[in-house]
């Protein structure tokens, strides 16, 4: 397998300080010349001995720099192994994926990993924030896997969690904060190494709906910096604000809408509806999907 010569350097060297990982669209209004996301004919299949489960079949998927995409479809779709895939923490059975241009078959474990953390911010529906632990040590995390120590890695990890409104909840713990709070933390942890693509599996499926507007206006606003988003939801208030819609079904894309250009702003936010959103824990009726 290829290694890159990034893998071979010291591990402070992988995040960069001064240069930011957001690629801006080009000044004359050309288009970049990789999408950031290149899905091409992409199969997955898990094989559990007897049965054999065709999660995705022959998606194909491209996403510009910039966009923000909403992946919407009924639970089993195939919505999450698809973000598994285009976060590069899976790969297609059959099909390629290539990032930024680059196919992820021709990425060793380190690029792989590299990748995910230079590049990728991960936020996950529940959080999966490290229990009994700061917010503050939560969103230093990714910044300590990337070899950043010290006061570097306080001080980005403290400008991370004030631009998502949190400077005042540095030091609780999980259990000390709202859902809502905790989602924040969490955001901040996924930009805190400056990624240029926010992967979200139901960023807002716990959060009430003050919690999702603050979510959905850090979003936007990571989307506005040049920031490419793609998250997966069940409500559609939360895939309107969106600049375009795919859908899922079978694991297949059986809708592809677009409301908004690729680098139009985002679109304003609309008050979320409160009626169709569940309480914490309740199960998904079919009216919210
Ligand atoms: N690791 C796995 N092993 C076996 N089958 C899996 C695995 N992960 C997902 N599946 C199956 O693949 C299909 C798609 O699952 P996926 O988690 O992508 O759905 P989803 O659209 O995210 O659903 P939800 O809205 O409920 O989160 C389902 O039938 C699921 O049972
Ligand atoms: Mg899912």
């Amino acid at each position: 397998m290829r290694r890159s010569p990034r893998s071979r350097e010291t591990p402070q060297a992988r995040v960069p300080r001064s240069q930011p990982l957001v690629r801006r669209a080009p000044a004359d209004g050309r288009a970049p010349r990789h999408p950031v996301i290149d899905v091409r004919a992409v199969t997955k299949v898990f094989d559990l001995g007897q049965i054999r489960v065709r999660a995705l079949r022959n998606v194909s998927l491209r996403v510009e720099t910039g966009d923000l995409l909403a992946i919407m479809g009924s639970s089993g779709s195939g919505k999450s192994t698809l973000m598994n895939i285009l976060g590069c923490l899976d790969l297609p059975t059959s099909g390629r994926y290539l990032i930024d241009g680059v196919d992820v078959r021709d990425m060793d474990e380190d690029d792989l990993a590299d990748l995910r953390n230079r590049k990728i911010g991960f936020v996950f529906q529940s959080f999966n924030l490290v229990p009994r632990t700061s917010a503050l040590v939560n969103v230093e995390l990714p910044l300590a896997y990337a070899g950043l120590r010290g006061a570097a890695r306080r001080g980005r990890a403290e400008r991370a969690l004030r631009s998502v409104g949190m400077g005042n909840r540095m030091n609780h713990q999980p259990s000390e904060l709202s859902g809502g709070q905790q989602q924040r933390v969490a955001v901040a942890r996924a930009l805190v190494t400056n990624p240029s693509l926010i992967l979200a599996d139901e960023p807002t499926g716990n959060l009430d709906s003050h919690s999702t507007e603050e979510v959905l206006r850090i979003f936007a606003h990571l989307n506005e910096e040049g920031r490419t988003v793609v998250l997966i939801t069940h409500e559609p208030d939360v895939a309107e604000q969106s600049k375009r819609v795919i859908r899922l079904s079978d694991g297949e894309v059986v809708e592809d809408r677009r409301t908004l250009g690729v680098l139009d702003a985002p679109p304003p936010l609309q008050r979320q509806k409160s009626a169709h959103r569940r309480p914490l824990g309740a199960p998904v009726t079919e009216a919210q999907r």
